[in-house]
C-alpha cells in the first residue's frame, strides 16, 4: 500500500482549511493513517526542505513553515502520491487549476496551503521526519 506525507501548512491551518483538505482526500478514497497538529522545529524544516537549500526563497520557506502549527498527515492508498498531487494542484499558483486545492484556495506560491510527497522515497523520508512508526495505524478498508 503506497503512503504519502501530506501537510496542511500554517496558512491552511490559520484559514481553517484542515477539514476541507481531509474531506477532499477522504472523498477521493484515500485512508488517513496518522495525523498530528504540530509546530515543527527548524531542524525538521531544514531536513524536510533540504533539496531547496541555497535557493532564493529558502529562508522565507523555512521561516514560513516554522511560523505556526501545521497539520501533518500520513495517507495511504493506491497511487496516493500521484493522485493526491493532482488534487493539490501545481506548486506555482498561476498554474494551479480551479478545482484543485491550491487552485481554489491559494494566490501566492509561498503560501500554497498544502505539501505532498513527490515520490515513494521522499514519502518515507518525510514520514520518518515527523512521525514515529508506532504513531501510524495500518489497517485495511473493509467496507
Ligand atoms: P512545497 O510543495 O511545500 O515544496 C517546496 C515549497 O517551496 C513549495 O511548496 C512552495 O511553497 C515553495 N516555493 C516554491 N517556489 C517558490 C518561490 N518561487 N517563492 C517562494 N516559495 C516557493
Amino acid at each position: 500500500m503506497e503512503r504519502s506525507f501530506i501537510m496542511v501548512k500554517p496558512d491552511g491551518v490559520q484559514r481553517g482549511l484542515i477539514g476541507e483538505v481531509v474531506k477532499r482526500l477522504e472523498q477521493k478514497g484515500f485512508q488517513l493513517a496518522a495525523a498530528k497538529l504540530m509546530v515543527i522545529s527548524r531542524e525538521q524544516a531544514e531536513k524536510h526542505y533540504a533539496e531547496h537549500q541555497g535557493k532564493s526563497f529558502y529562508e522565507e520557506l523555512i521561516s514560513f513553515i516554522t511560523s505556526g502549527p501545521v497539520f501533518g498527515m500520513v495517507w495511504q492508498g493506491d497511487q496516493v502520491i500521484t493522485i493526491s498531487r493532482m488534487l493539490m494542484g501545481k506548486t506555482n499558483t498561476l498554474d494551479a487549476q480551479p478545482g484543485t486545492i491550491r487552485g481554489d484556495f491559494a494566490v501566492h506560491t509561498g503560501n500554497n496551503i498544502i505539501h505532498g510527497s513527490d515520490s515513494p522515497e521522499s514519502a518515507e523520508r518525510e514520514i520518518a521526519n515527523f512521525f514515529r512508526e508506532e504513531e501510524i495505524v495500518n489497517y485495511e478498508r473493509t467496507i
